[in-house]
């Protein structure tokens, strides 16, 4: 389940604390465990196409409803041009569309900026589900590992464009 860090350093996993710092963005987060059916396929390292669909198939999506399309993104250490894939969104940008992610393996961070400017930065894991709207601004980056399979949920790939909004991104690794 998700963990949220603060710009003063600290950090906490308390649900309510992450819902109130997640309403002052207008993001929301729900955790839904990785059915066993999909389990296994998705902490498989490597996917083929196949596989992907297979795994999409075997998950739920009903909390993600409004959104027509579907796929699975699957990105690790050997995944090719993998610090170029992830330095796009790495610094502070929007979206014309809503970024709707269900995490099913590994971890990655959603930075946030809130409208009086205050950041803070939250990890995603397995099982989480989270919606940032179109236009709030945030970033994204992987941990450590370098690993992350979601499944995205869009009405079409114009809205997964940046469009960056030059704010320094102050939460350091
Ligand atoms: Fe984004």
């Amino acid at each position: 389940m998700a963990g949220l860090r603060f710009e003063d350093g600290s950090t906490t996993r308390d649900p309510a604390r992450i819902a109130d710092a997640l309403r002052t963005v207008g993001v929301q987060l729900a955790y839904r465990p990785i059915n066993p059916a999909a389990s296994a396929l998705a902490s498989r390292i490597e996917l083929e196409e196949d596989e992907k669909a297979q795994l999409l198939a075997s998950l739920e999506h009903d909390f993600a409803l409004a959104s027509p399309q579907q796929d699975l993104i699957v990105l690790q250490p050997q995944t090719a041009n993998l610090d170029a894939l992830t330095a796009r969104f790495e610094s502070c940008h929007t979206h014309s569309d809503d970024e709707v992610r269900y995490i099913v393996d590994g971890e990655g961070c959603f930075g946030f900026v809130r409208p009086d400017g205050v950041q803070f930065e939250l990890t995603v894991e397995a099982g989480d589900y989270i919606a940032v709207p179109a236009g709030t601004e945030h970033w994204f980056r992987l941990t450590a590992q370098k690993r992350i399979k979601a499944v995205r949920y869009f009405s079409g790939t114009a809205g997964w464009v940046p469009v960056y909004t030059q704010t320094p991104v102050r939460l350091g690794r």
